[in-house]
């Protein structure tokens, strides 16, 4: 039995079309199940609120962002606001996703605005680290990641800490098929906790990079992992819930 809460999030990307969306919810409903584990997923923004409907009328699945803006309003074309997120109803936001970093160029101190200014708005932050394959193997893997979370975490606040959840995603695992051990998955995540300055016990961590069905039992089996930031994996409605289900599964 799990101490924390079991998340399962799905991160769309930029996938999925109008008709795959519904059809995905037609075989999420099709197939009957209890979820004792939170399911989250997070679609491109333009989604969300089709989402957010559908998902109101399911009433199990809570809905997401995959980012944000580090400012609240004025002249940036493009950008989506926290402000207009927590608007419309959203759950959470991912912050801080290794795509954001490495083709967007988001660095830590931006990722710093834009956790604090959505913590501000009273959304749900899953702010996302982890070392490319070239760190891991110079053996920099806490290094980086003890950076990227004392700069993007900055002056979060004891009011709002319970609001942060991190996801260590390893970069080299995302999209490749080559997951962390969950040895190694767990070694990561329990480093992550002693460095978290607030809420440390109580704070949802997620792994995520080439979570499958066949390997979630393995990685829910660790102390210190609380469920999984998924890709792939949850844009088929099958595995999706096979997910859920090994998730509610670690809950009892
Ligand atoms: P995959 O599950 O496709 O490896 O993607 C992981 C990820 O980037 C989730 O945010």
């Amino acid at each position: 039995m799990k101490k924390r809460e079991v998340h399962i999030v799905g991160n769309w990307k930029m996938h999925q079309t109008l008709v795959e969306i519904s059809h995905f919810f037609i075989e999420m409903s099709k197939m009957k199940m209890e979820l004792k584990c939170k399911a989250w997923i997070a679609p491109q923004s333009i989604h969300i609120p089709i989402l957010k409907e559908i998902a109101f009328t399911t009433g199990s699945i809570q809905i997401g962002a995959q980012n944000c803006c580090e400012h609240e309003s004025g002249a940036y074309t493009g950008e989506v606001s926290p402000l207009a997120l927590a608007d419309i109803g959203v759950e959470f936001v991912i912050i801080g996703h290794s795509e954001r970093r490495s083709i967007y160029g988001e660095k830590n101190e931006v990722l710093n605005k834009k956790v604090l200014l959505a913590l501000k708005h009273g959304l749900k932050v899953i702010y996302c680290v982890g070392e490319t394959l070239a760190e891991r193997e110079a053996e920099q893997t806490f290094n980086v990641i003890e950076n990227q979370l004392s700069i993007g975490l900055r002056n979060v606040t004891p009011e709002s800490a319970h609001l942060l959840m991190i996801a260590y995603e390893p970069v080299w695992a995302i999209g490749t098929g080559k997951t962390a051990t969950a040895e190694q998955a767990e070694e990561v995540h329990a480093h992550i906790r002693t460095k978290l300055k607030l809420n440390a016990e109580q704070t949802i961590i997620l792994y995520g990079g080439s979570v499958k069905p066949d390997n979630i039992d393995s990685l829910l089996r660790q102390e210190n992992i609380d469920g999984a930031l998924v890709g792939g994996a949850s844009l088929k409605a099958q595995d999706f819930r096979a997910l859920c289900s090994s998730a509610s599964t670690a809950m009892m």
